[in-house]
């Protein structure tokens, strides 16, 4: 069965989507069949891999979910496109509470030629944030290296362990990743610390370094691994990559 992985976190800019791409990316290249799904109505991921945004959601059209996956650049990584439609996203939010079943439906039966799923989450606490743990195998949480890290995070760690607890053995805590550090200011140190601390194990031992390569990256459309294959987060995003794999 794929790994589907939920990048979530509410805070807003603390490099989901940049994760959900590079990530998906290097899975994509290291063999691994691999879809985006883009549930954000600010659809990032879509453009960022330089595609178009849906006129309507694929997940509410009444076609196929095939038909509506979008090829990228590379072979093996695929893209369930956003929609900024905010009506198809509240209905969206419904249908997907409802019995959290749609996409889930969809991606267990529609797309399991997959071996790996990001679903890149909109920046809130709320209902498709919620359906999409509730489809989930794994939930990859982002933190970026700044003061208020840590705030907020209790409200969605209760989230999470509310779906656990509603499909026992289906969700796990894939891990938390460590975004944008620079160890030039002893403000990141103190939120690495206080961040392995709190959460032991499951933070990732690769974390992902400020590059301005990164942030460049989408508005040519690609991965940073294309972008700028030498550069420091093409180099992070690899080890990233071999360490999800590893923990399979
Ligand atoms: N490691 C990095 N180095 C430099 N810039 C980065 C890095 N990671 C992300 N960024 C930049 O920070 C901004 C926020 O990142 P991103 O869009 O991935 O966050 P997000 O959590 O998806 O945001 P939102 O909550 O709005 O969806 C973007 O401009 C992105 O290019
Ligand atoms: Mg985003």
């Amino acid at each position: 069965m794929a790994r589907i992985f939920c990048v979530a976190n509410q805070k807003g800019g603390v490099g989901k989507t940049t994760t959900a791409i590079n990530l998906a990316w290097a899975m994509a290249t290291s063999g691994q069949k691999t879809l985006v799904v883009d549930l954000d109505p600010q659809c990032n991921a879509t453009s960022g891999l330089g595609l178009k945004p849906a006129e309507r959601h694929p997940l509410l059209v009444d076609a196929p979910l095939r038909e509506s996956i979008l090829s990228t650049a590379i072979d093996n990584l695929h893209l369930m496109p956003g929609c900024r439609s905010f009506q198809d996203v509240d209905r969206l939010a419904k249908t997907s509470t409802n019995q959290v079943s749609l996409l889930r439906r969809h991606l267990e039966v529609g797309l399991g030629l997959y071996d790996a799923v990001f679903i890149d989450c909109p920046p809130s606490l709320g209902e498709l944030t919620q359906a999409a743990l509730a489809c989930s195998t794994e939930v990859l949480m982002p933190i970026q290296c700044e003061y208020y890290a840590m705030e907020g995070l209790t409200q969605m760690i209760h989230v999470i362990r509310d779906v656990m607890q509603q499909s026992p053995g289906r969700l796990t805590f894939g891990g938390i990743l460590l975004t944008m550090v620079d160890p030039r200011f002893e403000l990141t140190h103190e939120v690495d610390s206080e961040v392995r601390d709190f959460f032991g194990d499951i933070v990732f031992d690769t974390v992902i370094p400020r590059d301005i390569a990164i942030s460049e990256a989408p508005s040519h459309g690609l991965s940073v691994l294309a972008y700028a294959p030498r550069s420091h987060g093409t180099r992070a995003y690899i080890e990233l990559c071999m360490e999800v794999l590893d923990r399979d």
